[in-house]
C-alpha cells in the first residue's frame, strides 16, 4: 500500500510516522523544504524515543527508509490513500482537494484529518465524493489510540471499510460518526477548552490553577490550557468558528481572549508562547 500525507506539521508528521511504522510506503508533502526538514527531525526524535522503549517492530532507519519527503503534489499520483493534514481552513483545503482529485489515480481514496470542517463539502471539491472520508487522528498521533472515521453524504461502504481497516493496521481503534460540525471529539472537547480560556479572561483563576483543578479534580492527563497550547490556539479558534457557524448556538462563540491571542501571534507551543512559555 502506498500512503500519502499532505502537511508535515504535528499531525501530518505523526500520521506519516505511524503509517511507516506499520510497514506502508509513505510520501509526505509540504509547501517548503524547511517544513519537511523540520517534520522529519520531529519524526526521528519520536522514533528514537519509541525504539529506546522497545515499542517499534523495526529499527528507526528501516522505518525512515519507507518515507519519501517532497514538495511535489504529483508524487501522490499512484497513492492508494492520501490523508490531508494542512491548516484548518475550508477554502485552503477545498483548493487542495480540487487539485488532488485531478492528480491521484481514479481508484485512490482521499481523506481529511480536519478537526471540524464538513467532510461533505471537501468531498464535493475533490470530485470523487464516494472515495472521500474523514480520518481524524488525535494528537500526539504516535501515542493516541483513536481515529474518528467520518463519512460524508456520499462516502461509499467500500471507502469506509478500507479506511477502518487501514486505521486498525496502524494499531489504532477507529470509531465511526456522522458529518456534523466538530464531529463528536471536538464538539465536546473544544467548548471545554474555550470555557477554560474564558475563565482566564474573566479572572476566575490563574492558568496554573485552572489546569491543576481539571487535572487533579477530573483526572485529565493535561489541563485544558496546556492542551489548547499543545493543539495550537490558531487551530482551536478555527474549530470554534466552525462550531459557531455550523451549530449557531451562542455556547460555541469563541472566547474574545482566544481571538486576541491568535491575532497577537501567540499560538501556543508551536510559536513558543501561549498560556505558557515554551
Ligand atoms: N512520540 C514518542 N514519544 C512521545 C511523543 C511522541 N510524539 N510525545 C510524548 N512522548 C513521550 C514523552 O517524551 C514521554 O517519554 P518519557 O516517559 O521517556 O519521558 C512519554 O511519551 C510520556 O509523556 P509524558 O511524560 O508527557 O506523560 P503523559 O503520561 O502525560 O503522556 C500524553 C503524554 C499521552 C500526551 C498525555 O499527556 C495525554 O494524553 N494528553 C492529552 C492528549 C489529548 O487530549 N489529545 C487529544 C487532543 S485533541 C485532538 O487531537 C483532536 C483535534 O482535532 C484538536
Ligand atoms: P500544523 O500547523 O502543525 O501543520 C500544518 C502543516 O501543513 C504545516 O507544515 C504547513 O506548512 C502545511 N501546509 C499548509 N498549507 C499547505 C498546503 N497547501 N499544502 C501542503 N502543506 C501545507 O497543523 P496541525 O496541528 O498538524 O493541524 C493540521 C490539521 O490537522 C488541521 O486540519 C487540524 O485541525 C487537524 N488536527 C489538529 C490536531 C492538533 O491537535 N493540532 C489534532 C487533530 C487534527
Amino acid at each position: 500500500m502506498k500512503f500519502g500525507v499532505i502537511g508535515a506539521g504535528q499531525m501530518g508528521g505523526g500520521i506519516a510516522q505511524v503509517a511507516a511504522q506499520s510497514g506502508f510506503d509513505v510520501v509526505v508533502q509540504d509547501v517548503k523544504q524547511e517544513f519537511l526538514d523540520r517534520g522529519r527531525a520531529v519524526i526521528e526524535k519520536s522514533l528514537a524515543k519509541l525504539h529506546d522503549k522497545g515499542r517499534l517492530k523495526d529499527a528507526p532507519d528501516v522505518i525512515l527508509a519507507r518515507m519519501e519527503f517532497t514538495t511535489d503534489l504529483n508524487a501522490f499520483a499512484d497513492c492508494d490513500l492520501v490523508v490531508e493534514a494542512i491548516v484548518e481552513n475550508e477554502g485552503v483545503k477545498a483548493d487542495l482537494f480540487r487539485q488532488l482529485g485531478q492528480i491521484v489515480k481514479p481508484d485512490g481514496i482521499l481523506a481529511s484529518n480536519t478537526s471540524s470542517i464538513p467532510i461533505t463539502a471537501l468531498a464535493s471539491a475533490s470530485g470523487r465524493p464516494e472515495r472521500f472520508i474523514g480520518m481524524h487522528f488525535m494528537n500526539p498521533v504516535p501515542l493516541m489510540q483513536l481515529v474518528e472515521v467520518i463519512r460524508g453524504y456520499s462516502t461509499s461502504d467500500e471507502t469506509a471499510q478500507f479506511v477502518t481497516e487501514t486505521a486498525q493496521q496502524m494499531g489504532k481503534t477507529p470509531l465511526a460518526c456522522n458529518d456534523f460540525p466538530g464531529f463528536v471529539s471536538n464538539r465536546i472537547l473544544m467548548p471545554m477548552l474555550n470555557e477554560a480560556i474564558q475563565c482566564v479572561m474573566e479572572g476566575v483563576a490563574e492558568p496554573e490553577a485552572i489546569d491543576g483543578i481539571m487535572k487533579l479534580g477530573m483526572n485529565h492527563p493535561m489541563g485544558p490550557l496546556t492542551l489548547a497550547d499543545f493543539i495550537g490556539l490558531d487551530t482551536c479558534l478555527a474549530i470554534m468558528e466552525v462550531l459557531h457557524m455550523g451549530l449557531g448556538d451562542d455556547k460555541y462563540r469563541p472566547s474574545p481572549l482566544l481571538r486576541k491571542m491568535v491575532q497577537a501571534g501567540l499560538l501556543g507551543r508551536k510559536s513558543g508562547q501561549g498560556f505558557y512559555t515554551y
